[in-house]
Order: C-alpha cells, then structure tokens, then sequence
C-alpha cells in the first residue's frame, strides 16, 4: 500500500479521502505537477515549484506551503515509497465548497494531495524503434500554459492517438503545430532544433527547457520558433518531451515515415546528454 499525503498528513492511500464537495471533484478547479525523482533526488525541484506557483497565481489559488515546506513534503513522500526511480504526482484544488456554484468564495482552504509511484527506465526498444504520433485539431483553451487538472481534451486527444494505434497526439492550432497532448514538440531541419517559443498556446515543459539547456551547453544549433504544419510534416526529425517519457523520437507521422523513418543523429546525441545528466541528478551531482 503506497503513502500519500494529503492535508497535512501522510495516510495510506486507501484511507485518504476528499469531500464530494471538492471543487476539483466537481469543476476540475485545480492546478497538479509531475515531478520525477531518481535515485531519491527530486528532478529539476526548483523550476517545477516554480511552474506551480505561476499556475496556482494564475487561477488565484493561494499557494499553501513555501518552496521549502513544498520541498519536505515531496522528499519525505519519496522516503516513504518503494522504488529508486518514481513520479510525484501533486495536486492542488481551490477547495471544497458548501454549495454549488462556478464562482469561487473567497477564503476556501485549498486541498493538497500528493502520491508517488514507482517509474521503470524507459523501454530501451523507444530509442531503436521510436514511436508513432497522429496529428489532429488542438481543441483546447487558450490558457495551456496552466498545469490545470481539467484534462478533458487531452484525455479525448490521447484516447484518439490510443485508437489509431498510435502513442501521442501532435496538436495543431491554425496551422502551426503547439505541443503534444502530454507533451512537448521539437523538430529537426537541417541539424537544427526547433521548437514552439513558450506561450499561452503550450505547456512550458520542463523537460523543454532541459533539452534546450542541454543543446546551449553542447553547441547543438538551437532555435525558439513557430512550426508550421508542412515544416513538421517535412521535418527531418521530430521528437516529443516530458518529465516521465523523457525524449520521444517520433518515427511515424500519421501513418508516414519522418525522416528515413528511425530515430535519428540527433535524437540519439541528446538521449545521450539527457542519460547523463539523469545519471548526475541519481548521483546527487545535478538538481
Ligand atoms: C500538455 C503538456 N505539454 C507538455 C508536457 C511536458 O511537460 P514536462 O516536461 O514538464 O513534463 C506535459 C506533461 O505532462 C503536458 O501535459
């Protein structure tokens, strides 16, 4: 039985409980953050408490604990769960409500739940085969950089890809592609990597952000730029990022080959760089 925590207190899960009167439950009103941790260390902590705290400010939700208390409560939470290598899934919701009503009193006490599970590496066949992406219409808000727990149309995106027998969604909004449903895009033209400049339109990534860090850091030519929906199609390279899937290479795009159709140079140069840095943060040598 795994701990969780949830208002203060660390419970087993099947005793953690939460009022039907939630507005997460209700409304999806809430913000959450994956964090993984390798080898106990909590990755890149300080950028996501930071993504929190910008998604909590911007649905007005007041943050609840400090950026040390935030850190106390997810170590002692990975302390408390097997596996060397898991996620924390943190959520916060504005609170529960005593009637129903879309507008939110003022004063509500936000309820804050945490868990963590145990991550495997990812499947070493990813790196040799790739993965398979279908575009389609991004029908979300306009407000995706939030890390809102209201998750209907990503759900609907996935579940789509799912059925199509693909792995991710590559969502296109008048006529640029954004991001993927759980993810972030790069594409590779002419050895450079491109990716969405940030935006109310996509998710600003964590994993984004390390991989164009890591790119500055090695002399991969990198650029901030909008994709059009021909140069993604025509791209050399495409890849998807995210803090549990870490980089995808894309080697299908809606049934045809990207690229010659495998993984290519540079995907496997940056999978390099970011075992390695995942390697320095197991061993305590990077955050
Ligand atoms: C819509 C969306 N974009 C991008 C990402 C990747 O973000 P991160 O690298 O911080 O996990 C996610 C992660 O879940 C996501 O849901």
């Amino acid at each position: 039985m795994s701990t969780v925590f949830l208002n203060g207190e660390f419970l087993p899960s099947d005793q953690a409980r939460v009022s039907v009167m939630d507005r997460g439950f209700l409304f999806g009103d809430g913000v959450y953050e994956v964090i993984p941790a390798y080898g106990g260390h909590l990755f890149r902590l300080l950028p996501h408490l930071q993504r929190l705290t910008d998604s909590l400010r911007a649905v007005r939700i007041p943050d609840p604990y400090t950026e040390t208390q935030w850190s106390g409560i997810l170590e002692e939470l990975i302390g408390e769960n097997p596996g060397t290598d898991q996620s924390v899934y943190l959520q916060v919701t504005r609170g529960v409500m005593d009637r129903r009503d879309h507008a939110f009193p003022l004063g509500l006490e936000p309820t804050v739940f945490a868990m963590s599970n145990p991550i495997p590496d990812p499947d070493p066949a990813l790196a040799e085969r790739g993965i398979a992406a279908i575009s389609l219409d991004d029908i979300r808000w306009q407000s995706c950089h939030i890390k809102a727990i209201t998750l209907l149309p990503n759900v609907l995106l996935r579940q789509q890809a799912v059925e199509a027998g693909a792995a991710e969604a590559i969502l296109i909004r008048d006529g640029h592609a954004t991001e993927g449903a759980a993810s972030n895009l790069f594409i590779v033209r002419d050895g450079t990597l491109i990716t969405p400049p940030k935006g109310p339109l996509l998710l600003p990534g964590i994993t984004r952000d390390l991989v164009i860090e890591l790119a500055a850091g090695h002399g991969v030519p990198h650029r901030e730029n909008a994709i059009g929906e021909a140069e993604l199609r025509t791209a050399d390279e495409v890849w998807l990022t995210s803090s549990t899937k870490e980089i995808m290479p894309v080697t299908t795009l809606d049934g045809r080959p990207v690229g010659d159709g495998r993984p290519g140079p540079l995907y496997r140069r940056m999978h390099g760089l970011y075992r390695e840095y995942k390697q320095a943060v197991r061993e305590g040598r990077a955050g």
